[in-house]
């Protein structure tokens, strides 16, 4: 079966936990975009729905299916969000943020009462890293930035390049708030929380693309199956749909 077959069924899993009259955050990534089909299909037969894109290029997705949209403004308590990720481990913390949208995804995740991941079995892993970590930051001051990144994660044992992500064109890559990406290799993250905790006290910094204790479902299609994975936060707890 191909990777898009697997992200398909894990899409069409998540599609069947969506409840008429919900709202909903719609992530984005290749994924996400086929749970978008899916929906899109769903409310041409009827399904009620009023959305929150995660990106402009989900939106224009959405749009074009004709999925009832909204914003945050309108909206700031969603239902449930259904979202891909880049990695995925036991304890459903994630690394986002390969699409460039991370920020916007992490702000429609949490206000949403649940977040489901959908992703093909590759996704899993044990350990958290190999996947450079997306983080946002401000343009201005980026030399500053960057040190105060390698000096704080230093501290915490992890240490890795920093690249500024780049179009093919060779052009800065912008996210949909105008920032820039850094993706960050550091390999192996043995400790995440902390990690996150020093990203977050660098002030150029607006987000990364570590998702902990956000996630509430990881829906897993691989060769044996749908795997469903839900986050106790305090055990495994695992099932096959
Ligand atoms: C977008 O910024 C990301 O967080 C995506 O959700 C993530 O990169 C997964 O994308 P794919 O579903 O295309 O692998």
């Amino acid at each position: 079966m191909s990777a898009n077959d697997l992200k398909r069924q894990a899409a069409e899993v998540a599609l069947s936990m969506v409840e008429p009259g919900m709202k909903l955050g719609l992530g984005t990534g290749s994924t996400a975009a086929a749970f978008v089909d899916l929906l899109g299909a769903k409310v041409k037969q009827g399904l009620d729905v009023l959305c929150v894109p995660t990106s402009e290029a989900t939106r224009a997705q959405a749009a074009a299916l004709g999925i009832p949209l909204t914003t945050l403004d309108e909206e700031p308590f969603l239902d449930l969000t259904v979202d891909g990720a880049d990695e995925i481990d036991q304890e459903l913390r994630l690394i986002k943020g390969g699409g460039g949208a991370l920020l916007r995804e992490k702000i429609v995740a949490t206000a949403s009462d649940r977040m489901i991941v959908i992703a093909d079995a590759t996704k899993l892993v044990d350990t958290l890293g190999r996947f450079p970590l997306p983080i946002e930051v401000v343009p201005f001051g980026l030399g500053a930035t960057l040190s105060m990144i390698e000096m704080l994660t230093r501290d915490c044992g992890v240490e890795g390049e920093l690249v500024v992500r780049k179009l093919a064109s060779g052009e800065p890559f912008k996210t949909d708030s105008g920032n820039l990406i850094v993706d960050a290799h550091y390999s192996v993250i043995d400790d995440p929380e902390m990690l996150d905790e020093a990203l977050k006290m660098v002030p150029g910094v607006v987000e990364n693309g570590l998702f902990i204790g956000i996630a509430d479902v990881a829906i897993v299609a691989g060769a044996e199956g749908v795997k469903v994975i839900e986050a106790t936060y305090e055990g495994d707890d695992e099932e096959y749909a």
